[in-house]
Protein backbone atom coordinates (compact mmCIF):
# COMPACT_ATOMS: atom_id res chain seq x y z
CA UNK A 1 0.00 0.00 0.00
CA UNK A 2 1.14 3.34 -0.64
CA UNK A 3 0.99 4.42 2.46
CA UNK A 4 3.19 2.22 3.66
CA UNK A 5 6.04 3.24 1.56
CA UNK A 6 5.58 6.58 2.40
CA UNK A 7 6.45 5.88 6.14
CA UNK A 8 9.51 3.79 5.10
CA UNK A 9 11.17 6.63 3.36
CA UNK A 10 10.09 9.02 6.14
CA UNK A 11 11.95 6.75 8.10
CA UNK A 12 15.16 6.98 5.94
CA UNK A 13 15.19 10.90 6.00
CA UNK A 14 15.36 10.56 9.32
CA UNK A 15 18.20 8.86 9.38
CA UNK A 16 19.98 10.76 6.78
CA UNK A 17 18.57 13.67 9.21
CA UNK A 18 21.11 11.76 12.09
CA UNK A 19 24.31 11.41 9.37
CA UNK A 20 23.99 14.50 8.57
CA UNK A 21 24.00 16.19 11.60
CA UNK A 22 26.36 14.01 13.19
CA UNK A 23 28.31 14.60 9.80
CA UNK A 24 28.53 18.81 10.42
CA UNK A 25 29.33 17.97 14.18
CA UNK A 26 32.46 16.15 12.92
CA UNK A 27 33.18 19.19 10.31
CA UNK A 28 33.03 21.70 13.04
CA UNK A 29 35.21 19.77 15.72
CA UNK A 30 37.79 19.18 12.67
CA UNK A 31 37.72 22.68 11.84
CA UNK A 32 38.42 23.85 15.13
CA UNK A 33 41.16 20.88 16.21
CA UNK A 34 42.54 20.02 12.52
CA UNK A 35 42.17 23.48 10.58
CA UNK A 36 42.44 25.59 13.46
CA UNK A 37 39.47 27.78 12.97
CA UNK A 38 37.90 29.79 15.40
CA UNK A 39 36.12 32.96 16.73
CA UNK A 40 38.00 36.11 17.96
CA UNK A 41 39.13 35.50 21.28
CA UNK A 42 40.17 37.96 23.83
CA UNK A 43 43.50 36.46 24.05
CA UNK A 44 44.73 39.91 22.24
CA UNK A 45 42.58 43.18 23.10
CA UNK A 46 43.46 46.59 23.61
CA UNK A 47 41.85 49.57 23.21
CA UNK A 48 41.04 51.55 19.85
CA UNK A 49 41.36 54.54 21.23
CA UNK A 50 44.66 54.04 22.72
CA UNK A 51 45.75 52.89 19.35
CA UNK A 52 45.01 55.27 17.88
CA UNK A 53 47.18 57.56 20.34
CA UNK A 54 50.12 55.61 19.46
CA UNK A 55 49.88 54.43 23.36
CA UNK A 56 50.21 50.89 22.53
CA UNK A 57 53.19 49.10 21.37
CA UNK A 58 53.13 47.36 18.86
CA UNK A 59 50.94 49.54 17.42
CA UNK A 60 52.99 52.66 17.99
CA UNK A 61 55.40 51.64 15.20
CA UNK A 62 53.82 50.60 12.34
CA UNK A 63 56.29 48.77 9.95
CA UNK A 64 58.32 45.72 9.09
CA UNK A 65 60.35 43.99 11.75
CA UNK A 66 62.99 41.17 11.10
CA UNK A 67 62.78 38.72 13.85
CA UNK A 68 65.85 36.48 15.41
CA UNK A 69 65.05 33.91 13.76
CA UNK A 70 64.80 35.15 10.40
CA UNK A 71 61.22 35.34 9.76
CA UNK A 72 59.32 38.67 9.47
CA UNK A 73 56.86 40.70 11.54
CA UNK A 74 54.62 43.60 10.04
CA UNK A 75 52.62 45.47 12.33
CA UNK A 76 50.11 47.53 10.31
CA UNK A 77 47.29 49.78 11.71
CA UNK A 78 44.16 49.83 9.45
CA UNK A 79 41.48 52.54 9.78
CA UNK A 80 39.68 54.86 7.28
CA UNK A 81 40.42 54.54 4.78
CA UNK A 82 44.22 53.00 4.55
CA UNK A 83 46.57 50.61 6.05
CA UNK A 84 49.61 52.24 8.02
CA UNK A 85 52.30 51.15 6.49
CA UNK A 86 50.73 51.33 3.03
CA UNK A 87 53.16 49.04 1.51
CA UNK A 88 55.06 46.17 3.23
CA UNK A 89 58.30 45.40 2.11
CA UNK A 90 59.68 41.60 2.70
CA UNK A 91 62.14 39.14 0.85
CA UNK A 92 60.88 36.41 -1.04
CA UNK A 93 60.37 33.17 1.01
CA UNK A 94 60.33 34.41 4.25
CA UNK A 95 57.27 33.72 6.75
CA UNK A 96 55.51 37.14 7.53
CA UNK A 97 53.22 37.22 10.43
CA UNK A 98 50.83 40.65 9.88
CA UNK A 99 50.03 41.78 13.57
CA UNK A 100 47.05 44.52 12.59
CA UNK A 101 44.24 46.14 13.90
CA UNK A 102 41.88 49.37 13.53
CA UNK A 103 41.49 52.55 15.34
CA UNK A 104 37.98 53.10 14.35
CA UNK A 105 35.51 50.98 12.10
CA UNK A 106 35.70 46.99 10.99
CA UNK A 107 37.84 46.68 8.22
CA UNK A 108 39.01 43.77 5.72
CA UNK A 109 42.37 42.10 5.36
CA UNK A 110 42.37 40.18 2.04
CA UNK A 111 45.63 39.08 0.18
CA UNK A 112 44.44 36.32 -2.23
CA UNK A 113 47.25 35.30 -3.88
CA UNK A 114 48.29 33.67 -0.27
CA UNK A 115 45.10 32.65 1.11
CA UNK A 116 44.73 35.53 3.96
CA UNK A 117 41.69 36.69 4.87
CA UNK A 118 41.10 38.51 8.05
CA UNK A 119 38.59 40.60 9.95
CA UNK A 120 40.12 43.90 11.19
CA UNK A 121 37.91 44.39 14.31
CA UNK A 122 38.41 47.22 16.94
CA UNK A 123 39.82 46.06 20.07
CA UNK A 124 40.79 43.00 18.37
CA UNK A 125 44.59 41.85 17.16
CA UNK A 126 44.56 40.01 13.68
CA UNK A 127 47.19 37.59 13.41
CA UNK A 128 47.83 36.04 10.52
CA UNK A 129 50.64 33.70 8.81
CA UNK A 130 52.22 34.27 5.12
CA UNK A 131 54.64 33.32 3.03
CA UNK A 132 55.50 34.64 -0.58
CA UNK A 133 56.97 32.04 -2.51
CA UNK A 134 57.36 34.42 -5.95
CA UNK A 135 58.34 38.11 -6.06
CA UNK A 136 56.18 40.72 -7.13
CA UNK A 137 53.46 43.34 -5.59
CA UNK A 138 50.65 41.74 -3.79
CA UNK A 139 47.55 43.99 -3.05
CA UNK A 140 46.21 44.08 -0.01
CA UNK A 141 42.38 44.84 0.03
CA UNK A 142 39.90 46.00 2.83
CA UNK A 143 36.95 43.80 1.82
CA UNK A 144 34.64 44.98 4.26
CA UNK A 145 32.52 47.57 3.53
CA UNK A 146 34.01 50.42 6.01
CA UNK A 147 32.33 53.84 4.72
CA UNK A 148 32.40 56.26 1.49
CA UNK A 149 36.42 55.58 0.46
CA UNK A 150 35.70 51.76 1.33
CA UNK A 151 36.72 51.26 -2.56
CA UNK A 152 39.83 53.43 -2.19
CA UNK A 153 41.38 51.49 0.88
CA UNK A 154 44.18 48.90 0.23
CA UNK A 155 47.89 48.48 0.46
CA UNK A 156 50.40 46.57 -1.14
CA UNK A 157 53.24 44.00 -0.33
CA UNK A 158 56.09 44.32 -2.08
CA UNK A 159 58.13 41.06 -2.16
CA UNK A 160 61.92 41.43 -3.57
CA UNK A 161 64.98 39.56 -3.79
CA UNK A 162 66.25 37.55 -1.00
CA UNK A 163 66.22 38.04 2.63
CU1 LIG B 1 38.36 49.57 5.19
CU2 LIG B 1 36.70 48.87 3.62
Amino acid sequence: MATLKIEKWERWFLYATVVVLVGFFIAIIASIGEAGIHLPTDEAQVDPAAVASGDVPPFDNPGVYEQPDGTYQAVVVAKAWSFDPPEIEVPVGKEVEFVVTSTDVIHGFLISEVAVNGMIIPGQVLKVNATFDEAGVYDVICHEYCGLAHSQMFGQVKVGGEG
